[in-house]
């Protein structure tokens, strides 16, 4: 019923810029299934994300959309693909036709069809036959209103009470705590609004927009009225004031003319920023196609652009520029738009969430958009100044959450071996990273789900890590956090040792084996033995390593210990060593991707495409020199995903299911932390990735079927014209200063890879006692 629809609009973009690949982009791309990407209109990274929200029978709309319900509003801010609870919503306008008796009513409006989109541009119907198209800028908005021609009273109304609400039942619904509406001479409203709670548990946050019309209305109010319902509603001309979250406040402007206009600007910092940030960006001579289409230009070349194929499959290229698209939306750069402090340094929130993305992600962002990626680091770095500690997960201006380990921490590493320098400080970016190794944070809040030590930032399960190195019970997440943490420390020694810090080098590569605390060799489960599983002070604690999958208060976070075992990439040859050998590691690879962990669910598996726990597991084979099956596995995974409204395995979260994709199609798979890249085989005959030094990797196959469905076992390949027998290469190789592979694919298994295997770099030399006892 949902539609991409090509607007003639888009036809005029095309123009003389070339190719337009937002053409290529379907927006309605894993909006339902609990996919929740954000259909609205954006531009890279924008701080407004202007889309519309549904109420739907009391099911949570995580990014506003939802297929099917009534029109709440249609809001300037959303988030990308998250689960979780709904954040934001706020900043909104809806359409009204006929006298409006009670505005703060929490008014719906049903939907007449089903919602139009492309990139920078989005249309909906309501049941009163008013048509709403959006387009927008960084940091404004612009709405386009068409009434019934016949209607004589038309109506916009402003709630500042309006968010997303969430009906889980978790205590994480947002909360709003006042603000105000003021109807300015000129007849433009400004106005603010507090808010609180939500996902990350924020507190209080004010969010300042300034709105202006096309239109002289007939007649314009604020109003002020008791929150429970239509009590003591006061009409006001001028303006309305509430610091209580009992008391709503808003506005109506009313007009007689079907065709108006708005342009709204927002701002975390005043009034007088939004008014400025929507006059900057969306000047009064500005027709509202002209911002559809400077949005669709930027999309197509600063994003789009940086990767070209010459495959003319619609299919694939639709896969490959939507999945780039929505990784791009996330994190929100509000440089210049911070209120919590005054820095030089560049400002990005909404980071949601490094625990999902750091395993694929933001190593394709470094690739893809330098410029952005040496901002974003040096932002985590200042929030760490400023505010304490780095975030895992920070959404109005709060670091609010964390899940398991502090994984900024892999992130910086991951920069920092790659040789990131740009303006970061790396001694302050390392003193960060140790405050989150050895500062256990405060709870001075704690998380009804998980109450036993932080869930904001940091390692809440520090004081047991440090003590015993390993967690013991008192602490929820423990063996899931255990994983986490040992990943973190390794990313502690790779920076130590590369500032020249030898003691801190070895005291975290010690640190970084403590996984092996949790390893229980005698615990079996169908038919294997040794798994990652609770402790306490003298014994493992029994369990089922099958379905351990748990929450905040469990000993695993959404993956089970069968899952969560692969979690330690940095230490892989002990891994495969301690479960009996290659032969085992395999199997047990195999046995992820064929047994299923529910009985109730026959056809399952263990391996979970739509968590980023297993993200890794389809291409560990490389760490045994099975890279054919690397290839196997996660093509299957991969040919899963489609660019249908159900297209994702799971939330995007952010876009980390995209660039799992994204890698899968390049051929390459980052291990993060680390200057590897796991070998695999490339979707297409040729794939040309712009780097930000202005050279380009190209990646061409022959053989294959150009569309990665068969054929695709690597037969040869050659890096940069040379010979290549490793299943694996490093980022000075081919992203560094560029770089040519040329694979030769087929149908036949072939042992090309003949060289090292993969480093493991925290796993101490194998000895020839341990070799003999493999075989
Ligand atoms: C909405 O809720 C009503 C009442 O519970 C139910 O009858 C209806 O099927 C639901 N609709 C959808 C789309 O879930
Ligand atoms: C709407 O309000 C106007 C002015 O107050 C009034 O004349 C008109 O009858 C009302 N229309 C309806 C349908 O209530
Ligand atoms: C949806 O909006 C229509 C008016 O357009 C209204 O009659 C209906 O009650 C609304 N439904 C809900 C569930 O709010
Ligand atoms: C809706 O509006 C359009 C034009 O704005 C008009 O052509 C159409 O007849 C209207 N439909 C209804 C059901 O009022
Ligand atoms: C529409 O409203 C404007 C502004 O109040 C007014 O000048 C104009 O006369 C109105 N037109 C009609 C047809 O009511
Ligand atoms: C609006 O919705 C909120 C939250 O669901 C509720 O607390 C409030 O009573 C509602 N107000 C009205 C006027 O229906
Ligand atoms: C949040 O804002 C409301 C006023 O809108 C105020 O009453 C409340 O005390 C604030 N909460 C905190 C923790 O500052
Ligand atoms: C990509 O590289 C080509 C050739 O060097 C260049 O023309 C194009 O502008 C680049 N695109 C982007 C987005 O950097
Ligand atoms: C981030 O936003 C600031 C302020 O708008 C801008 O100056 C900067 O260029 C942006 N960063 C990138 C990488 O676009
Ligand atoms: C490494 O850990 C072991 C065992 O916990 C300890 O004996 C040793 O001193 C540690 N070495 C360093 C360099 O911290
Ligand atoms: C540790 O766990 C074992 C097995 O569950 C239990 O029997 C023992 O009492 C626990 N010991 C402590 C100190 O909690
Ligand atoms: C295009 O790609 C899809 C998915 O890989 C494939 O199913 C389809 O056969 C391809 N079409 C052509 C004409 O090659």
């Amino acid at each position: 019923m949902l539609q991409n629809v090509l607007l003639p609009l888009l036809a005029l973009v095309a123009k003389a810029r070339g190719i337009d690949y937002t053409g290529y982009v379907n927006v309605f791309t894993g909006t339902q299934s609990g996919g929740n990407d954000f259909p609205g209109v954006a531009r890279p990274f924008s701080m407004v994300k202007l889309g519309p929200d549904l109420l739907n029978n009391a099911t949570d709309s995580y990014s506003g959309y939802h297929h099917i319900g009534n029109f709440s509003g249609f809001s300037m801010m959303h988030e990308q693909g998250t689960g979780g609870a709904p954040k934001y919503g706020t900043v909104s306008q809806l359409p009204l036709v006929g006298n409006i008796t009670n505005p703060l009513s929490n008014i719906t409006v049903g939907r007449a069809v089903a919602d139009q989109g492309s990139v920078g541009y989005y249309k909906s119907q309501t049941t009163e036959n008013v048509t709403i198209e959006l387009a927008s800028t960084s940091h404004a908005g612009m709405y386009q209103y068409t009434f019934p021609v016949s209607s004589p009273s038309n109506n916009v109304l402003i709630d500042m009470s309006h968010v997303l609400p969430s009906f889980r039942g978790q205590g994480l619904g947002q909360g709003y705590a006042g603000g105000h509406f003021s109807i300015m001479e000129d007849g433009h409203y400004e106005a603010s609004g507090i808010y609180n709670n939500g996902w990350n548990r924020s507190p209080n946050w004010t969010i300042y927009s300034c709105g202006y019309f096309n239109i002289t209305p007939t007649a314009a109010h604020a109003y002020i009225g008791a929150a429970a319902g239509s009590n003591n509603l006061v009409q006001n001309s001028g303006s309305a004031t509430s610091t209580s979250s009992d008391v709503y406040i808003g506005g109506l402007y009313t007009f007689n003319t079907s065709i108006v206009s708005s342009r709204v600007g927002i701002s975390w910092i005043s009034n007088e920023r939004a008014c400025q940030n929507f006059e900057k960006e969306i000047p009064r001579a500005s027709s509202f196609s002209t911002v559809v289409s400077n949005t669709k230009d930027i999309w197509n070349s600063q994003i789009l652009s940086k990767i070209k194929t010459t495959s003319t499959n619609t299919t694939n290229l639709e896969l490959l520029y939507t999945s780039l698209y929505f990784m791009h939306l996330l994190p929100t750069n509000q440089t210049g738009e911070n209120p919590g402090w005054t820095s030089s340094e560049p400002y990005y929130s909404d980071i949601y969430t490094l625990w999902d993305l750091f395993r694929c992600s933001t190593a394709l962002l470094h690739v893809l958009q330098s410029v952005v990626y040496e901002e974003y680091i040096r932002s985590m770095i200042d929030i760490w100044r400023f505010d304490g500690y780095l975030p895992d997960a920070r959404s109005s201006n709060y670091n609010g959450r964390t899940q398991g380990g502090s994984n900024a921490d892999n992130v910086l590493a991951d920069a920092y071996v790659k040789g990131v320098q740009g303006q970061i400080n790396w001694e302050d970016g390392y003193a960060a990273m140790v405050k989150n190794a050895e500062v256990t944070p405060l709870n001075t809040d704690p998380d009804p789900m998980a109450p036993d030590s932080s869930t904001k930032e940091g390692r809440g399960a520090l004081p047991d890590w440090l003590a015993y190195g390993f967690i013991t019970p008192t602490y929820s997440r423990a063996a899931s956090r255990a994983v986490d943490y040992a990943y973190n420390d390794f990313s502690l020694y790779q920076v130590a040792k590369g500032l020249g810090k030898d003691d801190d080098a070895a005291k975290y590569l010690n640190r970084s084996r403590n996984w092996r605390n949790h390893w229980n060799t005698d615990l079996q489960s169908i038919g294997y033995s040794g798994f990652i599983i609770p402790r306490n002070l003298s014994n493992f604690i029994e369990n089922d390593p099958l379905t351990d999958t748990g929450y905040w208060s469990d000993p695993y976070y959404e993956a089970s210990s069968w899952e969560y075992s692969w979690g330690d990439i940095h230490d892989m040859r002990k891994l495969a060593d301690w479960m009996g050998g290659p032969d085992t590691f395999f199997s047990r690879l195999e046995t992820m991707f064929t047994i299923g962990a529910d009985p109730n669910n026959p056809g399952g598996i263990i391996f979970d495409s739509t968590n980023e726990p297993t993200f890794n597991v389809p291409y560990l084979y490389n760490f045994i020199g099975r890279d054919d099956r690397s290839v196997y596995q996660s093509r299957k995974v991969a040919k899963t995903y489609n660019t249908g409204v159900s297209g994702l395995p799971g939330n995007s979260d952010a876009g980390a299911m995209q660039t799992w994709l994204l890698w899968n199609m390049i051929g390459l798979y980052p291990v993060t932390g680390q200057t590897t890249f796991l070998i695999h085989s490339p979707w297409f005959e040729s794939l040309t990735i712009n780097l930000s030094n202005g050279k380009t990797l190209q990646i061409t196959s022959t053989g294959g079927d150009g569309n990665g469905d068969t054929d695709y076992y690597v037969q040869s390949l050659k890096v940069n014209r040379e010979d290549w027998t490793q299943n694996w290469l490093t980022w000075n190789d081919v992203f560094e200063n560029g770089g040519t592979m040329h694979f030769v694919l087929g149908a036949e298994l072939t042992q090309w890879a003949t060289g090292d295997l993969p480093p493991s770099p925290a796993t101490e030399p194998i000895t020839c006692r341990q070799l003999s006892k493999e075989h």
